[in-house]
């Protein structure tokens, strides 16, 4: 991509989205609300084509030459998510329909199985419902106690806040990474090396779990 005097990045990167290509109320149309239902660029669109006109088939489950296309590009997607996240293993890699069904995964799934009464789980008050939820609810179930982040007077991630909340009762860390509602991009990586102090230092080794809501900042990248 290289810039000129007359092209912005902004130019760029529209030609990339036919669905910005149209006018609404005589104005060039400005998509702002990047969440789950972000727009797709044309590698994308044309990629989905491409699948449904020449490769579609069930994955995993037919001997024949367009279900071992499907699964190559299944489990090729599920390589290309992995190294892009930084992941360790192509198998940390579980599609789910959504984020909220990820995270009911989690909390239905490991909540369940390894929160009881009295432990604790810090949230902060900038969640999505769908991080916010399933965690009341896992903590109705079984006792746990739910902690919320408050924000600072600029309306940030309060980070002190944070660290006083972290305990050997804190079970669960699960916070946004980019916020939807606040637009804020959240430090991240003071969040996890808190949790990670606490976590060697506070020898409660391997009995937390920090969740992070990527959602957002992964269609902006
Ligand atoms: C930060 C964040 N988390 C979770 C969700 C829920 O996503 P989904 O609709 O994929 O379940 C959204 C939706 O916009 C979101 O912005």
């Amino acid at each position: 991509m290289t810039y000129t005097p007359e092209k912005t990045l902004a130019d760029l990167v529209r030609q990339d989205f036919p669905i910005l290509h149209q006018e609404v109320n005589n104005k060039p149309l400005i998509y702002f609300d990047n969440a789950a239902s972000s727009q797709k660029p044309l590698a994308v669109l044309n990629t989905l084509r491409d699948y449904y006109e020449q490769d579609h088939a069930n994955v995993h489950r037919g001997a024949h030459t367009l279900s071992a296309r499907a699964t190559d590009a299944y489990e090729s997607a599920r390589d290309k998510v992995a190294q892009f996240i930084n992941a360790c293993y192509r198998e940390e890699i579980v599609y789910t329909r959504n984020a909220s069904e990820a995270i009911n995964l989690v909390a239905y799934s490991w909540g369940l199985n390894n929160l009881k009464q009295g432990d604790e789980i810090i949230l902060s008050v900038m969640e999505h419902h769908s991080n916010l939820v399933p965690w009341q609810i896992i903590a109705q179930k079984t006792g746990a106690v739910i902690k919320y982040v408050q924000l600072t007077a600029t309306e940030e991630f309060d980070l002190e806040h944070y660290q006083s909340l972290l305990s050997d009762k804190t079970k669960l860390v699960s916070i946004v990474h980019v916020s939807n509602t606040w637009g804020c991009i959240n430090p991240i990586e003071e969040i996890v090396h808190l949790w990670a102090y606490e976590e060697y230092f506070g020898k409660h080794l391997l009995k937390l779990l920090l969740r992070i809501d990527a959602l957002v900042v992964l269609f902006l990248q």
